[in-house]
């Protein structure tokens, strides 16, 4: 009889993520954020090298791979040993830390910290998403930038409610089957997806859940962090967020030093 006790949060989903997930965006992702930047004036843009780039929830090395692509240099951070273990092999050359977004304390600071795939949702406590932005404040240079994108409440609502995934894949880890199912809880305002993926030797269940953050919940608690600069996109179109929009791309940056010394 199958254990169906779930398992942690991307543990054992690191063995099939990279095949469930092998169609995501994630150079037209990077490209979208650097064209944001460079209506900022990044330098970063154009000189790609002499920047520091953290990878924040750096999963697999998926979205650390474009940020590489580009020639910047950069680490990965992430909570999930299961994850970074496949990371580690995609990218041997590469630094990649276990840590948590609300504790992490690393010897260097950014010019630019990324967190994709609606990673930052995974902090169903507004409290803790509010730690989180000002520990990234703390690890980010004058003038750096924070890019991450999440879910609002709305997409949280519409994706998650009773919403199911299913499918069959082959792939270097052999066939997968996966059975994913959606809830939204009314209550407590969180969407819980429960995955259910099937290998060829065996099958494990994990369940995530999510909180969905609106951009003006999100204007404050960016503030409080620090951020002086804030903008939000929809992706791929640039359009302005409106009350339907699903999921938002948001840019926040730190104060730059000219602006420090005159307070
Ligand atoms: C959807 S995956 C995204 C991974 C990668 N950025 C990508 O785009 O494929 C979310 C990642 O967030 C990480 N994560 C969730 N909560 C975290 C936390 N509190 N601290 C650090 N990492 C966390 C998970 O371990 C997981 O690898």
């Amino acid at each position: 009889v199958p254990d169906t006790t779930p398992t942690p949060p991307f543990s054992r989903l690191a063995e099939v993520y990279d095949l469930v997930m092998r169609e995501v965006e994630y150079h037209e992702w990077l490209e979208f954020a650097l064209e944001v930047l460079a209506t900022q004036a990044w330098p970063g843009v154009l000189y790609p090298g002499r920047m520091q780039v953290l990878d924040l929830a750096c999963g697999t090395g998926n979205s650390t791979v474009p940020l590489l692509d580009y020639g910047f240099q950069v680490i990965g951070l992430d909570a999930s040993a299961q994850m970074l273990a496949v990371a580690r092999h995609k990218l041997p050359a590469i630094t990649f830390i276990e840590a948590n977004f609300l504790t992490f304390k690393l010897q260097q600071r950014f010019d630019l910290v990324m967190c994709v795939f609606d990673s930052l949702n995974n902090l169903t406590e507004p409290q803790d998403l509010a730690t989180t932005f000002a520990n990234i404040a703390k690890h980010l240079n004058p003038a750096g930038w924070l890019v991450f994108d999440i879910n609002t409440k709305l997409g949280v609502r519409e994706l998650w409610d009773e919403n199911t995934w299913a499918g069959e894949l082959e792939g270097a880890v052999g066939r997968v089957s996966y059975h994913w199912t959606h809830r939204y809880d009314p209550i407590t305002e969180l969407g819980w997806v429960t995955a259910r993926c099937m290998t060829e030797s065996d099958e494990f269940t994990e369940q995530h859940g999510e909180r969905g953050y609106d951009p003006h919940e999100l204007l404050p608690m960016l503030a409080k962090a620090g951020f002086v600069e804030v903008l939000f996109f929809e992706y791929p179109d640039f359009a302005h967020p409106t009350p339907e929009t699903p999921r938002v791309w948001c840019f926040a940056q730190t104060l730059t030093p000219s602006l420090e010394r005159t307070g």
